[in-house]
Formats: structure tokens, C-alpha cells, sequence
């Protein structure tokens, strides 16, 4: 199985997965149906469909879970690119969604898209033991101690932030989603306990160095490139790891992050060898 068509298979069942019920409330579906079929990577459920196969199981099971991380992401970049968060215009190539549907149906969209995540897991054909689990590892990825958290220390910042302070800050706002994917792909395939644990070490790094890239990206890449605002990261002398401490330091720590995320799942998998080649690429990626 190639990436391209596991994101052609989400991408597919992401446009049949939310529906209008109701026509008057067309404006809502049209703001979520938006933002999220705008692209995107597609990297979370990528990730859930790899672990899935790699833990035995055909990756056909756990495209609930896989729609369900994505909804939820694309709920985290709606609000994240509000004025009263980080104010930004574009966003996957396309204006952002408050700017098109106003910050009101932007709000009430993520929201939305936040719950029908969790929908689309409960009312899987999943076991439920299944269910029950993804529905735990998602939630707390995505809230409190997860990436609620995360984006609350990032936009609730003073001037003193330590190297530890932004480690915190990446593992919770971006590290926690891409560990949770990881994790439910496990989880959908019924693993052991030590496939899991594999999978969680294997997330917290490439999820820690992915945000060290969307930070240098933020200063050294190319807005049209990459479908977003650039410069938005380090605008009101924001503290983050490439204003800290520059390019260099950045990618060195990005490729030993990437290093630690393959040993961790080496021992436990037989066939590591596309979530390698993802890692890497998410290392040296351009968007
Ligand atoms: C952007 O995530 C937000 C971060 C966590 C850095 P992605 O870079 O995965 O965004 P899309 O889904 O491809 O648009
Ligand atoms: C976002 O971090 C993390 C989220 C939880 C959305 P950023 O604010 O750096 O993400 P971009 O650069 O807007 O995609
Ligand atoms: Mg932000
Ligand atoms: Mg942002
Ligand atoms: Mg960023």
C-alpha cells in the first residue's frame, strides 16, 4: 500500500463521512465540509491506517478512527487560525475558514467537527472494547493534558520560556495528536501492550520534531508552498524553538527525534519500513 492511496482513501471517506440533515443548517455543513476537504496531508490518519496494518490487522478497521483524528485536527487549525488565537488568513491553500463563513460558523464548525469526530468512533462497527479505547486515547490527547492544554500554554506565554517550557508546549499541542494516531492504529488491531507503548514513544518523537519543522517552515518556508501564513509563529516576539535557537539546532534536533521515534518501534514490528520512510520525510518536509 502506497501513502498516496491511503490519503486518497481518506480523503474519499472524509467528503461521504459528515452529511446535511437539514437545510437550513446547510451553512454549518458547508463551513466544516470547507476546512476539511481542503487537503491537508492527511499525516494523523495516514498514521492510524499504518499502525493498524503493521500490527496485523487490514488497515480497512480503523478508518473510523482515521476520519475521527482528522476531523479532530481540522477542528484544532479552525480555531487555531481565529483572530483571538494566532489571526491567520490561509490555511491549506485556501482563505481561512473564519474568513469565509465569519468567526461565529468558524467556532460553531470546529465544534462540530470535534464532536463528529468522536461520532464517527463510537458509531464504528469497532468492538467495543475497541471503541472505548481509541475514544480514551483521543480524548486525552485532545483536551486538558493533551492539545487544549498544549494551545493554551502557547498563546499564554511570557517572556521566560525554558528549553523544557517548549518541549512541553510541542508535545502537548502537536505531539499528543500525532501519538494518539500512532496509538490507535494499534488499538484498532488489538496489539500488545508493548506494541502500543512502541507506538506512543514512536508518536511523541515524530511529533515533537514535526513541530520543530513547523517552526523553522514558519521562518524559512514558502507561504504558497506550504498553503499557510508564514512569519505568524514568531510574530509578537512568540518564543518557540527556531526563534530560541536558530536553524541549525532545530534540524540537528529534529533528525535525532526522528532517530529515537524508529528505535522505539524497530523490536516490536516486523515491517517498519513505510513508517521510516514517513518519518524521514516528515524530517525534510517542505509543507
Ligand atoms: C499543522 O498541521 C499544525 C501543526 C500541528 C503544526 P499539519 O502540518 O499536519 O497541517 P495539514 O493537516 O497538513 O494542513
Ligand atoms: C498549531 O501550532 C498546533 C495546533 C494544535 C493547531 P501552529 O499555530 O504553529 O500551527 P500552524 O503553523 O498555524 O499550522
Ligand atoms: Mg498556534
Ligand atoms: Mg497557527
Ligand atoms: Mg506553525
Amino acid at each position: 500500500m502506497m501513502l498516496s492511496e491511503y490519503t486518497r482513501l481518506i480523503n474519499e471517506r472524509l467528503k461521504k463521512a459528515i452529511e446535511c440533515k437539514n437545510s437550513k443548517y446547510k451553512g454549518l455543513y458547508d463551513a466544516m465540509a470547507y476546512s476539511l476537504n481542503a487537503g491537508g496531508k492527511r499525516i494523523r490518519p495516514v498514521l492510524v491506517l499504518e499502525f493498524c496494518r503493521m500490527t496485523g490487522r487490514d488497515f480497512h478497521a480503523a478508518i473510523p478512527a482515521a476520519c475521527a483524528i482528522e476531523m479532530l485536527h481540522t477542528y484544532s487549525l479552525i480555531h487555531d487560525d481565529l483572530p483571538c488565537m494566532d489571526n491567520d488568513d490561509l490555511r491549506r491553500g485556501l482563505p481561512t475558514n473564519h474568513k469565509v463563513f465569519g468567526e461565529c460558523n468558524a467556532v460553531l464548525a470546529g465544534d462540530a467537527l470535534l464532536t463528529e469526530a468522536f461520532y464517527q468512533i463510537s458509531s464504528s462497527e469497532l468492538a467495543d472494547i475497541v471503541k472505548a479505547r481509541c475514544i480514551m486515547v483521543l480524548s486525552e490527547a485532545a483536551g486538558l493534558n493533551g492539545m487544549c492544554g498544549g494551545q493554551y500554554l502557547d498563546t499564554n506565554y511570557d517572556d521566560e520560556l525554558s528549553e523544557e517550557d517548549i518541549i512541553t508546549i510541542n508535545t502537548l499541542k502537536t505531539g499528543a495528536l500525532l501519538k494518539a494516531a500512532c496509538m490507535m492504529g494499534v488499538i484498532c488491531a488489538e496489539g500488545t501492550d508493548e506494541q502500543l507503548n512502541a507506538a506512543s514513544v514512536f508518536g511523541d518523537n515524530i511529533g515533537r520534531a514535526f513541530q520543530i519543522r513547523d517552526d523553522v517552515l514558519d521562518v524559512v518556508g514558502n507561504s504558497e508552498q506550504l498553503g499557510k501564513s508564514i512569519g505568524s509563529d514568531s510574530k509578537d516576539k512568540k518564543i518557540n524553538y527556531m526563534s530560541l535557537y536558530g536553524e541549525e539546532y532545530c534540524l540537528a534536533l529534529i533528525e535525532k527525534l526522528t532517530c529515537n521515534a524508529k528505535d522505539a518501534v524497530r523490536q516490536s514490528f516486523s515491517d517498519t519500513s513505510i513508517v521510516f520512510d514517513l518519518a524521514d520525510s516528515l524530517a525534510y518536509r517542505k509543507n
